[in-house]
């Protein structure tokens, strides 16, 4: 059994340790926003945050996050997520919208550490996020529309 905190509420997930997170988070807790894509931590469809942290869901073990704040795309929530949401709509950056929760997870990382990011800024935070439909270019516009509306 491993204990930890998703989305602010405590959670109990009895099953092998080594077991990756993403595992726990789609078919024991039955959140499916987070995507597996590679589960080989080669695409970032599968992203989440581990105190405060962007990481590979798929690539985490359930062990690894005993006791520690884990947030999904469900549970995004502040001033930065809002803006980032709000900046992927009206950009209309979804095409298949597979990775795009991904995409999200690791623009709300960039843009709490990092408030007005430079295009390189965005390429290399956003590097390890794969876009089958090749969305990259309204990405990093929507990123930085958000770091304007946040008023960076
Ligand atoms: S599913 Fe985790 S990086 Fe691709
Ligand atoms: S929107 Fe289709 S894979 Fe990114």
């Amino acid at each position: 059994m491993v204990d930890f905190i998703v989305n602010g509420q405590k959670k109990s997930v009895d099953a092998d340790a080594d077991m990756p997170l993403l595992w726990a988070i789609r078919d024991h807790l039955d959140m499916t926003g987070t995507k597996f894509g590679c589960g080989i931590g080669a695409c970032g469809a599968c992203t989440v945050h581990i105190d405060g942290s962007p990481a590979r869901a798929c690539q985490t073990a359930l062990s690894d996050v005993a006791g520690r704040q884990v947030t999904t795309i469900e549970g995004v929530n502040g001033k930065v997520a809002h803006a980032v949401q709000s900046a992927w709509q009206k950009l209309d950056v979804v095409q298949c919208g597979y990775c795009q929760s991904g995409q999200i997870m690791s623009a709300i990382a960039l843009l709490t550490d990092t408030p007005k990011p430079t295009d390189a800024d965005i390429d290399n935070a956003m590097d390890g996020n794969v876009c089958r439909c090749a969305t990259y270019h309204r990405i990093r516009a929507a990123i930085h529309a958000a770091s304007a509306e946040l008023g960076a």
